[in-house]
């Protein structure tokens, strides 16, 4: 009798930590980068199949990767609203002024999600999720520094083009702006600077440098001249410049050009004008691994920003659409 009730409270013991380990259910205790080790142990290869593929095929889908981790996690938390597609009752971030005409990547998002359910079996690994890892492995695919993602987000059902425009920080502003639109995202100063050496790779529009290329002090001559080349007073609007002189190449060269006045965005040479940052760009400038480390540890605080847990949310089966 003692024998078989021993035996019936292992075989109990076995099938919970079996549906426990086997279980999508939603983890409540927030995020942990063995969320789909059990469920699904294929997923995060599958992204990276995808991402190394993509990045073969255009080395700046890399950093457009990347940046819509950013402006996904900068527009209440990361939740992969930033993938949802205008209806008549969302209101898409796609449109907000930060990303129109200038967000890219969401066909490759498309593509790892249709090959992660595949390699699962089903629908299980969020968008939000997919986002997260594809960031890094777009780093890593560029030459920069890895790190374990958190994981364990689910997907909003609403989007915020209001929330987009006022909450993404703009080219235009100054330090101290620049520092309160972190803060508000429970950012510090030295994530700001870490994070926006994210510039270290991508390109930016004509439109948004024009300004700076003409009218700013804090400018280099003969870079200003060579922009203003690229960049007439009117027109040409969508032409690109590389964020910095090796825009396909993960490293400190972005740091080192603000030190001779060669920031491409008013923003970026913002961190390295007189104010409380230009020592840390210093230190970046010319210590890739420090840089690295900080952007590692500020992409994951980043990556933590109000993710959806537990029961909220949903795991969308399209990341444009709710379920
Ligand atoms: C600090 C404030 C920031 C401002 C004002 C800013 C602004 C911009 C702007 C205006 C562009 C060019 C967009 C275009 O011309 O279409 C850009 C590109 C980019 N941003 Fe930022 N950004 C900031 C921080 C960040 C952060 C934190 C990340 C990522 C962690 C990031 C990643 C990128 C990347 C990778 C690109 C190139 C994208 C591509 O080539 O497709 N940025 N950013």
């Amino acid at each position: 009798m003692a024998l078989s009730s021993l035996s019936f409270f292992r075989a109990l013991l076995f099938l919970s930590l079996a549906t426990s380990a086997f279980s999508t259910r939603p983890y409540k205790e927030g995020l942990t980068p063995y969320f789909y080790d059990y469920a699904c142990p294929q997923a995060l290869p599958a992204i990276k199949r995808v991402v190394e593929a993509a990045v073969q095929q255009e080395r700046r889908m890399g950093a457009s990767l990347l940046r819509l981790h950013f402006h996904d996690c900068f527009v209440n938390g990361c939740d992969g609203s930033i993938l949802l597609d205008p209806t008549p009752t969302i209101d898409s971030e796609k449109l907000a002024f930060p990303n129109n005409n200038s967000a890219r990547g969401f066909e490759v998002i498309d593509q790892i999600k249709a090959e992660v359910d595949k390699a699962c079996g089903c629908s299980l690994v969020s968008c939000a999720d997919i986002v997260a890892v594809a960031a890094r492995d777009s780093v890593v695919a560029l030459g920069g520094p890895s790190w374990e993602v958190q994981l364990g987000r689910r997907d909003s059902t609403t989007a915020s083009r209001t929330t987009a425009n006022s909450d993404i920080p703009a080219p235009n502003m100054d330090l101290p702006a620049l520092i309160s639109t972190f803060q508000k995202q429970g950012l510090d100063t030295r994530d700001l600077v870490a994070l926006s050496g994210a510039h270290t790779i991508g390109f930016a529009q004509c439109r948004v440098f024009r300004n700076r290329t003409y009218n700013d002090a804090n400018i280099a001559t003969d870079f200003a001249r060579s922009l203003q080349s690229l960049c007439p007073r009117t027109g040409e609007d969508g032409n690109l410049a590389g964020l910095d002189p090796s825009p396909a190449q993960f490293d400190a060269l972005y740091f080192h050009n603000l030190l001779t006045q060669k920031g491409l965005l008013h923003s970026d040479q913002a961190l390295y004008s007189g104010g409380s940052t230009d020592e840390l760009v210093k230190t970046y400038s010319d210590d890739v691994e420090t840089f690295w480390n900080d952007f590692a540890k500020s992409m994951v605080r980043m990556g933590n920003i109000k993710p959806l847990i537990g029961n909220q949310g949903q795991i969308r089966l399209n990341c444009r659409k709710v379920n």
